[in-house]
């Protein structure tokens, strides 16, 4: 879809949601020179006016209805909970609006390919947004293996590690944040919401299916998703694994939640590494690069590149504004969403079986075995 369906050479933002996590995508459209934030909305009245007070927001809603019938708003940012992506991002998209919606994109397949559905019948744009899309050094990561710089990729590493800090962030979030995220309203609760973004990752770097998952699943306190995972690609030479673990009693370096992550991808004539993306775990450069071949082996490390974690929100809310003005390419696409919602759904289901599964035939929604029974 084109900027030519925008009104004028600027794209005037609604913001839907003033919960904890629009304070990280909202300031990159701030930041745009054509972009305007025109209004915010939520039911919560005084979360909806501090946010306008404090982005300086001309119009405040409380009913979503009375924004989507604004004609001052071309597009929106659905930073709502994720069971109520479905209906937002459809009403949003009937209403004529251009659509970003936060990751997860919704709590089943069905939702997602019905938002898709509804966006080609609007001719309107929908983008999910995946901040792991647009972190610099993820970023810099993929350009180098399309470069060859590690040769034919063989192997892919995501590790995770949720635990605990005392960055100022992570003190400010408010606990009715996490009422959805650990009951029913979830398929899989905090962790789900967070691995999503490692699924995409899998996917997003490799640029290809996965066509197999295994994995033995286990659960820790209110979480599921201390796990581990082995991917099997269409490529039969590539191979992925991830792993997740929660360790409450570990203190982790982080501006923002008490969690790192570590990417690791193997090639036949090198090694690339993301040392970081949540946390500062590591004292390293947050790319480096191993070239193997014996004649000209070298380890680079690309210490200049920007690794705060904040930075993926606002380059992924500056790329939405991009694509609207230019008809670009729109990423996270719906479709890559739904692939990445299959993912981890079909990972829930090789624990539950014990069996691979191939997440392509994955409908509906799956959830771990004993999920909310607490
Ligand atoms: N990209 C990331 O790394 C990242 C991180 C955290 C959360 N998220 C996603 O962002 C979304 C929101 O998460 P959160 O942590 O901010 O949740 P939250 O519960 O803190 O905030 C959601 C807000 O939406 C509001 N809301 C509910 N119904 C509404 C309606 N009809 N109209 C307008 N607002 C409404 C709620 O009142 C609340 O203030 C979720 O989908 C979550 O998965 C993404």
């Amino acid at each position: 879809m084109s900027g030519a369906s925008l009104p004028g050479d600027r794209v005037r933002l609604g913001g839907v949601g003033c919960g904890n996590i629009a304070k990280l995508n909202v300031p990159g459209y701030l930041e745009h020179d054509r972009c305007d934030v025109v209004a915010v909305c939520d039911p919560v009245a005084e979360l909806a006016k501090a946010a306008a007070e404090e982005w300086d927001v001309p119009k405040v809603y409380t009913d979503l209805d009375a924004l989507l019938a604004d004609d001052d708003v071309d597009a929106v940012e659905v930073l709502t909970p994720t069971h109520l992506h479905h209906d937002h991002v459809v009403s949003a998209l009937q209403a004529g609006k251009h659509v970003s919606c936060q990751k997860p994109l919704g709590n089943t397949v069905e939702e997602c390919r019905a938002m898709a559905a509804a966006a080609d019948a609007a001719g309107r744009t929908l983008r999910v947004g995946e901040c792991f899309y647009h972190y610099p050094p993820l970023e810099r990561a993929k350009e180098l293996i399309a470069e060859g710089a590690i040769g034919k990729p063989t192997n892919i590493r995501i590790r995770t590690v949720v635990g605990q800090t005392d960055a100022q962030f992570q003190r400010d979030l408010r606990p009715e944040g996490y009422g959805w995220r650990l009951d029913r309203r979830s398929p899989g609760g905090h962790l789900f919401d967070d691995m999503v973004h490692k699924y995409a990752m899998a996917l997003w770097l490799a640029d290809q299916d996965i066509v197999s998952v295994q994995a033995a699943l286990r659960r820790r306190d209110l979480f599921f998703e201390p796990c581990n995972v082995i991917f099997e690609y269409e490529d039969p030479e590539l191979l992925g694994s991830m792993e997740v673990s929660y360790a409450p009693q570990m203190w982790l370096r982080s501006s923002y939640y008490g969690a790192d992550e570590f990417f690791e991808v193997q090639g036949d004539e090198g090694f690339l590494w993301v040392t970081r993306y949540t946390g500062e775990l590591l004292d390293l450069a947050p790319v480096m690069l191993y070239r193997g071949k014996v004649e000209e082996r070298s380890m680079v490390a690309f210490s200049d590149v920007d690794a705060d974690w904040g930075t993926g929100f606002r380059r992924s809310s500056a790329h939405f504004v991009d694509a609207l003005l230019t008809g670009g390419p729109a990423e996270m696409t719906a479709e890559q969403a739904t692939k990445v919602l299959q993912l981890c759904f079909a990972v829930y289901q090789a624990g539950n079986s014990r069996q691979p599964v191939d997440p392509r035939t994955i409908s509906g929604s799956v959830s771990p075995h004993g999920w909310a029974e607490w």
